[in-house]
């Protein structure tokens, strides 16, 4: 086990760390695609004894880190679950939090991001989003739209289920109106109606804070995608943890059901 799980290092040991494992990275063979399930918030609020809202603007934090080493690694695309379908069943009070959050984070952000290069790509169900929260989504995805960096796709009101029942539909329209023979439904159809459409899946997934589940996230894009699982929370998730993920990614064989 990587000694950063084991608690908190003083601040040399994390740079001796973190210079170790980017000499480690091999820049030919990084993961196009990283998917994260940012979990751990509420936990690590309540941990310390804080409203479980002190969580996530911590974990925003995290995000703002990792958004940056992503850039630095010419990662290509990013995509991190922000608020899922079946999020709204929190607490008014914490939904609320969520959403400013998001809203603080795209306007504060947007100008810096896009200096960076980075695409916003907002995915999931966003006409259901409180009004303050499309307009800021709609304004990060118009100012970032020409920027060729990093796409990151924050996956807001996403579910993979309600994702896929969409295309579904989307397709089942098409044949009614004759615009789609059904024998010509193969796999890229229905990829192609996917909010990622046009993107490679997941090479990589990540889920902080010790849960070892999907959670109703990219459930077609991640047949193939290697996981990464660590008990850290996510607010304590650092530049190390990434690169700790993507080292351990490159140690692994993908055989894609085939044979090597
Ligand atoms: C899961 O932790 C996390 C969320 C439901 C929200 C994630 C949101 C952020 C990191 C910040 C806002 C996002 C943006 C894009 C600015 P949890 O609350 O379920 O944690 P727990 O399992 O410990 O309770």
């Amino acid at each position: 086990m990587w000694r950063s799980l084991q608690g908190d290092l003083p601040a040399d040991q994390k740079i001796a760390e973190e210079k170790e494992l980017l000499a480690r990275i091999d820049r030919s063979r990084l993961p196009l695609h990283i998917a994260i399930i940012m979990d751990g918030n509420g936990r690590w609020a309540q941990r310390r004894g804080l409203p479980r809202t002190f969580g996530h603007r911590a974990g925003v934090e995290s995000l703002r880190e990792i958004v940056k080493l992503c850039v630095e690694l010419k990662i290509k695309y990013l995509t991190v679950y922000a608020f899922s379908t079946e999020n709204w069943k929190r607490p008014r009070e914490e939904v609320n939090t969520l959403m400013s959050l998001l809203i603080e984070y795209l306007q504060k952000e947007i100008d810096e991001l896009c200096a960076n290069n980075i695409r916003i790509n907002p995915i999931g169900r966003l006409e259901d989003l409180p009004a303050s929260a499309q307009e800021a989504v709609r304004m990060a995805r118009e100012k970032s739209r020409q920027n060729k960096g990093l796409t990151l796709n924050v996956a807001l009101n996403y579910g993979s289920r309600s994702e896929l029942a969409a295309a579904v539909r989307a397709i089942a329209k098409r044949v009614r109106d004759g615009g789609l023979n059904p024998a010509d439904i193969d796999e890229k159809v229905i990829s192609d109606h996917l909010y990622t459409a046009g993107q490679p899946d997941p090479d990589l997934l990540i889920r902080p804070s010790g849960d070892y589940r999907v959670s109703n996230f990219l459930l077609w894009q991640l047949a193939y995608t290697e996981f990464w699982f660590t008990p850290v929370l996510w607010p304590d998730f650092r530049r190390v943890h990434l690169l700790q993920a993507i080292v351990d990614f490159q140690s692994r064989e993908r055989r894609f059901g085939g044979l090597l």
